[in-house]
């Protein structure tokens, strides 16, 4: 009997076999994770965000030793942070109200001071120039493919061409979409409102066919609350070519969060999230927590980025290191009430796949007849 498979736009574009790309998702989508998702014939992509350009390089390196198909690299290209400066510098700008709450938190809750040997992405902080560093990384390193998961990539597209890489940028807004596609990306991401991270106001299932319309004939590809191969198949029927997933890659035993938010997100449902700017300054969406509880009881506004996350991310390091998921359940999307257990990346790959052949097998004789 003939393999069945399911081949689309997508598995041309990127020379993969399933059209399926892993979401960078930062803390999550490590060298381990993004090579199952290439080796069971998806697409990897790393959530470098936060990797110092030599970690980046090293992350590159591990993935290309796990796996020879094609990878991607995702960093965030917020416009509006310093054009340079470090951490030390920024956080002599932080209002003190802001920094006496963070204080008046780690006491309230006992968190332990950090240990600096488990902590690889402490003292950094977003500026234009490290933006530009790590890009320096990506294009050095030709990785196949780079996504932009905030923020206009236009900038290094004409490099990146010229190595042969394919650029994306993930958008939440028809709005955004339309520009990135006047700045030459070769491939939008649709992300409803669904998904885990920075988000959306509106849903995926609307979302992604305005964008569709609005872009065409780029190619896109629908994110947020995508779950499964039912999920897979209705992003096809809203025009997309292929799927980005995020959430349901988190609990793997490849993805690089800890055990304790991997058993969060599996006893969570999907009314368990909220969408917050008290992480890093933009609304996104994570597992309730403590933390955005506060912050939003106590009348305080979220500083821009970078300046939020100076202020959250060092009491999330605290709180992960002691094990908290009262604090640090993590980002996640509404997909979450969906994921029963922690599984290999390939069998959620896998399964995917063909749940979504046997769907649309099983619906094609039936469209056939009642359309006579
Ligand atoms: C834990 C987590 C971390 C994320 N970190 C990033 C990130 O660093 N960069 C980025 O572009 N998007 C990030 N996102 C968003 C994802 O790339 C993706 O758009 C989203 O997970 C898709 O929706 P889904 O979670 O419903 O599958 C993150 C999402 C999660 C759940």
């Amino acid at each position: 009997m003939a393999e069945k498979v399911l081949h689309t736009a997508m598995c041309d574009i990127f020379g993969i076999r399933y059209p399926i790309m892993l979401a960078g998702m930062g803390g999550a989508s490590t060298p381990e994770l993004a090579a199952a998702v290439s080796n069971a014939g998806g697409l990897g992509v790393l959530g470098a965000a936060a990797c110092a350009p030599e970690q980046l390089r090293e992350w590159i390196k591990r993935t290309r030793s796990l796996t020879d198909q094609p990878f991607g690299v995702d960093t965030l290209l917020p416009s509006a942070v310093p054009s340079s400066g470090s951490a030390q510098k920024f956080k002599a700008e932080l209002p003190q109200a802001h920094v006496d709450f963070a204080r008046d938190f780690k006491r309230r809750h006992d968190l332990p001071p950090i240990d600096p040997a488990r902590a690889p992405s402490r003292g950094l902080a977003f500026s234009r120039d490290f933006f530009a560093h790590q890009i320096e990384v990506v294009l050095d390193e030709r990785v196949p493919v780079y996504v932009a998961g905030l923020g206009d990539p236009g900038f290094m597209i004409p490099e990146a061409h010229k190595r042969g890489m394919k650029v994306m940028a993930i958008a939440g807004a028809v709005k955004h979409a339309r520009r990135f596609v006047e700045s030459g990306v070769d491939v939008v991401v649709a992300q409803g409102t669904d998904g885990g991270g920075h988000n959306s106001r509106v849903g995926t299932m609307v979302l992604v066919p305005q964008v569709v319309d609005a872009v065409r004939p780029t190619p896109v590809l629908a994110a947020g609350g995508i779950a499964d191969g039912r999920g897979l198949v209705a992003a096809l029927a809203l025009g997309a070519i292929g799927v980005w997933v995020g959430t349901p890659f988190l609990a793997t035993p490849e993805s690089g969060i800890e055990d304790f938010q991997k058993a969060a997100i599996v006893a969570a449902g999907s009314e368990d999230t909220v969408v917050s700017r008290t992480l890093t300054g933009k609304p996104a969406r994570a597992i309730k927590n403590k933390w955005a509880e506060e912050f939003e009881a106590s009348g305080l506004k979220a500083l821009p980025m970078p300046f939020q996350a100076l202020i959250a991310m060092p009491i999330m390091e605290a709180a992960r290191q002691a094990g908290r998921k009262d604090i640090v359940p993590g980002f996640a999307g509404q997909s979450i009430g969906m994921i029963t257990r922690v599984r290999p990346a390939r069998e959620i790959v896998e399964e995917m796949v063909a749940e979504a052949i046997e769907i649309l097998a099983a619906s094609m004789p039936r469209t056939v007849s009642f359309s006579k």
